[in-house]
């Protein structure tokens, strides 16, 4: 049997990681930025992580959510704590796609209707209503066609007052990212998602922050929404959430009610993806990496928006996106080629910075040097 072939791959064979650094197959060394897309928060390989994980397994790996889970308790504590929504409830399962999914399905349960507002530029990911809203028809297959989802351009709060003004009765929920992500690191402005927060409530529609890629302290802060200091009704988050163990979640607040059987998942809230996720938030909690991920990226931001001949630099902490002239369409490659360092990419010549929220001023200057000598 063949792969399915649908991913478009770099001939590269990485067999060992620690921290910010990647080894092939070969013994060659990279630099991380990527973090395997923006999944690697606390670091590969963390001691404590790798521990924590390993003695889960040794004693037992998976039940069932039918019986208690203390994992799960001490999860949702810990988690409320840390991303201070300490009166929120936790709903686990798998993904980041999965999580918008019961995010979009709970809203829906909660007020009783069916339409979605969501924005040009859009990832929610590719499960049916999450692609729904996602903004890129190439991967809407006929199937998860829906007239529920209505796009609004991004940032226009002229366009948002306009839309709940027309049907604001029928809305059930809008979903943002705070920092686009596969968008191109576009940043939800302030002023955009405090006017989401005032027409939702007005309107008893739900608001749900999409957190998957920008959540997770990658931003400097817990979920990057929270720069605009007003809470969301449902947070969804993942990537980051396990380091790399498959676990996604949503934050609910306090007036969103559960009943028995509203929503469920086989996987989610096992008792290894719980020890991934805890000892991801104990380490993030210790090595004090929001804060380091806010400095790191402060300093990365300004360093890279004194080279003058790019075009644009955005973002927020450890979240950065670097527009690019079309001259410099090789640069991603270059990077990985000839000095050895992982980036991402969004839309055509950007380059994206997802690195570990460990990553160091040493790192960012080895990138820094690489970078001027490509495009001084
Ligand atoms: C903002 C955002 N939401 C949702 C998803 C989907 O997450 P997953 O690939 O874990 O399903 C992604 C993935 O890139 C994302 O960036």
């Amino acid at each position: 049997m063949n792969l399915f072939d649908v991913y478009p791959l770099f001939p590269i064979e990485i067999v060992k990681a620690l921290g910010s650094a990647l080894w092939d197959k070969d013994g060659n060394e990279y630099l991380d930025l990527y973090g395997g897309h923006a999944v690697i928060s606390i670091g590969h390989t963390h001691p404590r992580y790798v521990q924590r994980v390993t003695d889960q397994l040794n004693k037992i790996g998976f039940y069932s959510n039918s019986i208690e889970n203390p994992l799960q308790v001490q999860l949702a504590s810990l988690l409320g704590k840390v991303s201070g929504k300490e009166d929120y409830q936790l709903f686990l399962c798998n993904s980041g796609a999965e999580a918008n999914e019961n995010a979009l399905k709970l809203a829906s349960f909660y007020n009783g209707r069916k339409k979605v507002i969501a924005f040009t530029g859009a990832f929610h990911g590719r499960t049916s209503l999450a692609v729904a809203a996602t903004h890129n028809p190439k991967i809407v297959a006929p199937v998860n066609e829906t007239e529920n989802v209505i796009f609004l351009p991004f940032n226009d709060e002229e366009a948002l007052e306009k839309a709940f003004a027309d049907y604001g009765e029928e809305i059930s929920s809008v979903i943002i990212e705070g920092i686009q992500g596969v968008g191109g690191i576009q940043v939800a402005s302030i002023s955009f998602l405090q006017k989401i927060r005032t027409l939702t409530k007005q309107y008893n529609a739900v608001y749900i922050a999409d957190a998957v890629q920008c959540g997770y302290g990658r931003s400097g802060r817990f979920y990057s929404h929270d720069y605009a200091d007003v809470n969301a009704d449902i947070y969804s988050m993942a990537k980051g959430m396990g380091n790399g163990f498959p676990i996604g979640g949503i934050s609910i607040a306090p007036h969103i009610k559960p009943w028995a059987g509203m929503l469920g998942t086989t996987f989610g809230g096992n008792y290894l993806a719980c020890a991934a996720a805890l000892a991801v938030l104990e380490i993030l909690e210790e090595e004090k990496l929001m804060e380091n991920a806010k400095q790191i990226g402060d300093y990365l931001k300004l360093e890279i928006a004194g080279f003058n001949n790019i075009n644009e630099v955005r973002g927020r902490g450890l979240m950065i996106g670097i527009d690019l002239p079309e001259e410099m369409k090789d640069l991603r490659k270059n990077l990985l080629f000839k000095h050895r360092i992982f980036t991402g990419e969004a839309k055509p010549y950007m380059i994206r910075l997802l690195p570990a929220l460990s990553l160091s001023k040493e790192h960012a200057d080895h990138f820094l040097e690489a970078m001027y000598e490509e495009i001084k």
